[in-house]
């Protein structure tokens, strides 16, 4: 039976260090959740603790209604899948699925059928009688995933399944990985540090750094509406504008200011604020409305050809990376080249506002 999963105001600490100074979060039954964050943010660790490897020095975890600080790794009743596929070398495909139910209470019969049953779910059950290394990287995960539900665990927890698999491979099984946790109904605990794998994959993805939760939410409304300048540049790419916003008013530079329509929050006169605009999310506008920019570096990307841009009479937050503006190929007219201008407007709905000091969000959240 798959159960929910309630972490409330948890703490990890190693000695003096602390690494989760006090986090909560509630996981549905049955949901995919993914703790997303950079390598170091605590993502491994808070996983340990719900597995039962890590001791909690303080705040509670559940599943359902009963508190499990106190109950051991392994009458937890978790599955767990890692980045190394942790399956035996010297076993078939279908003894290392078998191996996990072999400590459990399951009359031979059943047991068999169970296999059988999640071979089949996983799309191994022609490798079965395999042994592991002659299996491709993808096919032994789908092992050790069906070794890890098998025992009809109460929960799934995976820590960056897919690191080791080559990038076509990622896609195809993140894909596979979906399918199979919503024909399982199994709650699931999701590690990466992909954020591209963690949008796709993902019923809800709680962002992660430095051991707190900077937003928890869908994938779309995280990416449509990053909580502060954090998320929005660890997810996806966002263009940061020095602006000023007066009332409704977000002036980028003299001679450019859009209508934010009534979505800022808080009423302001000449407040400074950073304004983020995501590459996809420029107009091209007709010359000399908007703003003024010229192209640095074009790179085609197939579907995309991404333009990274210079302007002229803006204020841009320093230390960025690279300003971008990015073209769908499908409705692009004309495929601009360096040293090309263009004039650029941005989309008032789209757009997302953070106060200069907090960083946090100040636009109303429209999904
Ligand atoms: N056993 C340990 N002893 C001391 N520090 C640790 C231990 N395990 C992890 N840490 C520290 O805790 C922080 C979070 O680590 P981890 O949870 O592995 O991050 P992530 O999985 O997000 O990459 C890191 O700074 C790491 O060095
Ligand atoms: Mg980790």
């Amino acid at each position: 039976m798959s159960v929910s999963i309630h972490v409330q105001n948890v703490v990890k600490q190693y000695g003096q260090m602390t690494i989760i100074p006090g986090l909560s979060v509630d996981i549905e039954n049955g949901e995919f959740f993914t703790l997303l964050g950079p390598s170091g943010c605590g993502k491994t660790t808070l996983l340990r603790m719900i597995a039962g490897f890590n001791s909690i020095e303080a705040g509670t975890i559940s599943f359902g209604e009963q508190i499990i600080n106190a109950i051991p790794a392994h009458k937890r009743n978790i599955g767990m899948v890692f980045q190394s596929y942790a399956i035996f070398p010297h076993l078939t495909v279908r003894k290392n699925v078998e191996y996990g139910l072999q400590f459990r209470d399951v009359p031979k019969a059943e047991r068999a059928q169970r296999v059988d049953e999640i071979l089949k779910t996983v799309r191994i059950e022609e490798y079965q009688d395999r042994l592991p290394e002659r299996l491709s990287g993808g096919q032994q995960q789908r092992v050790a995933l069906a070794r890890a539900i098998v025992v009809h665990p109460s929960v799934l927890l995976m820590d960056e399944p897919l690191s080791n698999l080559d990038a076509k491979l990622r896609v195809e099984m993140r894909g596979a990985i979906r399918d199979i946790q919503k024909k399982v109904g199994i709650t699931t605990v999701y590690v990466t540090h992909d954020q591209e794998e963690a949008l796709c994959i993902s019923d809800r993805i709680a962002v992660m750094r430095e051991g707190v939760i900077q937003q928890m939410n869908v994938p779309q409304a995280i990416y449509a509406r990053p909580a502060n300048i954090f998320v929005a540049t660890f997810i996806g790419h966002s263009n940061l504008f020095q602006a000023t916003l007066s009332g409704q008013e977000l002036r980028f530079s003299p001679g450019y200011a859009i209508d934010m329509g009534g979505q800022v929050r808080a009423g302001s006169d000449n407040t400074p604020v950073i304004a983020g605009v995501r590459p996809e999310e420029f107009l091209l506008a007709p010359p000399g409305r908007g703003l003024a920019a010229r192209v640095v570096k074009t790179t085609f990307l197939g579907r995309y050809v991404n333009y990274e841009l210079e302007f002229s009479d803006v204020s841009l937050l320093p230390d960025q990376a690279s300003i971008e503006f990015s073209q769908d190929i499908g409705v692009a007219r004309t495929v601009l080249r360096p040293g090309d201008t263009l004039s650029l407007e941005v989309n008032p709905e789209k757009i997302n506002i953070f106060a200069e000091d907090s960083q946090s969000l100040m636009c109303e959240v429209a999904s």
